[in-house]
């Protein structure tokens, strides 16, 4: 099963790079294969989120929301880029279509300690597709294998794409074979697929996420011809045994909206695709291990809702979610409020007879 080549290169991954130690090195990374990944997704994972989930899953790969490669150039690089080493396994996903542009975020998020870097080849907003980067991309293959090029020569750091299985009337399988194919002979080697073709006029980026059929007979005939790639399935997995099954025939599986919806989904995560022995935190130590988190950043002026927003759906499913959401909503956003917030919750928790967290 290609799930192998995800698990026999992870067993080479040295677990220390996942603690508040230095970021984890190229030679490292490079070797790095993820059975499972948490998508990109804007105004959802940012630096807040992922710290957030790496109390829940510390083995999964996490990508950041796309940072265009204008805002990378013009912008504040610490604020727009800046992570804690806890997050690592992490991939900063661009957009662009400029090779040195891209080139050169690729350059400052290998220096910043990255471990892969992903262009966006997926996403069909008008903005994106203004700036000529995204979805659209698929229809100029030769210029993204010139992007993926600029940037593989400039880095030791894996360089991936995400993209479509499709876009408009560039939607049969021949047409992503020959996009994938393109890519690859400019050495990309990774691939995340979104298992539906993209509209880019009509539809809006969220009808697109659900409108266009899922075809993941595609992804997996990808994988077949070419083996040699590494090929991540994407869209509408909402449970752990469906990306186990899917790693029957393709090397990895990337879970959106359900790890955000749910994101103690991925609390089995590390057991059951990493063969982690560690024990697995409850709910209430999850939050509670957000403490000294929340601490540091309202200590330094952030609201507290930025990171509590993150939080909201800890409970998902469980008899005191409606509690902790009110407490966090209500609170949050009170001039001042910290991490006592937290605790009140978790309290509200735990004295709910019905909980089982
Ligand atoms: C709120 C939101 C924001 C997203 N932002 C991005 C993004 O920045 N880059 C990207 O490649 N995909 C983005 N996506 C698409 C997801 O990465 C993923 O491909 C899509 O949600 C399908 O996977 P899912 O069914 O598991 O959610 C976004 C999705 C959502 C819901």
């Amino acid at each position: 099963m290609s799930y192998a080549l995800g698990t026999k290169k992870l067993a080479d991954f040295d677990m220390t790079c996942l603690s508040e130690a230095p970021h984890s090195s190229p030679e490292t990374s490079d070797r790095l294969t993820f059975p499972i990944s948490i998508a990109p997704m804007m105004d959802r994972t940012d630096r807040h989120y992922r710290y957030f989930m790496r109390q829940i899953t510390r083995r999964t790969l996490l990508y950041t929301e796309m940072v265009t490669s204008a805002a990378i150039k013009h912008g504040d690089k610490d604020y727009l880029l800046g992570f804690s080493p806890m997050e690592n396994p992490l991939a900063l996903q661009v957009g662009g279509d400029n090779p040195q542009d891209l080139a050169e975020c690729a350059r400052i998020a290998e220096a910043m300690g990255y471990n892969e870097i992903n262009l966006n080849v997926g996403c069909p907003s008008d903005r994106v597709q203004s700036g000529h980067f995204g979805a659209c991309l698929m229809k100029t293959p030769d210029l993204v294998a010139k992007c993926i090029e600029a940037m593989i020569a400039a880095i030791k750091i894996p360089v991936s794409v995400k993209h479509r299985i499709g876009v408009d009337d560039l939607d049969r399988y021949e047409d992503m074979q020959n996009f994938v194919k393109t890519l690859s002979e400019a050495g990309c080697q990774r691939f995340s697929v979104h298992a539906r073709k993209a509209w880019l006029q009509g539809l809006s980026p969220k009808d697109n996420r659900e409108v266009p059929p899922l075809r993941y007979g595609d992804v997996h005939r990808l994988k077949q011809e070419f083996p040699n790639l590494f090929i991540e399935i994407n869209g509408g997995f909402t449970l752990l045994e469906q990306a186990q099954e899917q790693l029957q025939y393709v090397d990895g599986v990337m879970i959106g909206r359900a790890a955000y919806d749910n994101p103690y989904l991925f609390a089995t995560c590390d057991r059951e695709f990493f063969g982690d022995k560690n024990p697995i935190r409850g709910r209430v130590e999850v939050a509670e291990a957000m403490i000294s988190y929340i601490d540091q950043w309202t200590a330094k002026g952030l609201k507290l809702h930025k990171i509590t927003r993150h939080m909201l759906q800890l409970f998902y499913g469980q008899a005191g979610s409606r509690i902790w959401k009110r407490i966090l909503t209500d609170k949050s956003c009170i001039a001042g409020a910290g991490s006592e917030v937290i605790r009140e919750a978790m309290a509200a928790i735990l004295n709910n007879p019905l909980s089982n967290a």
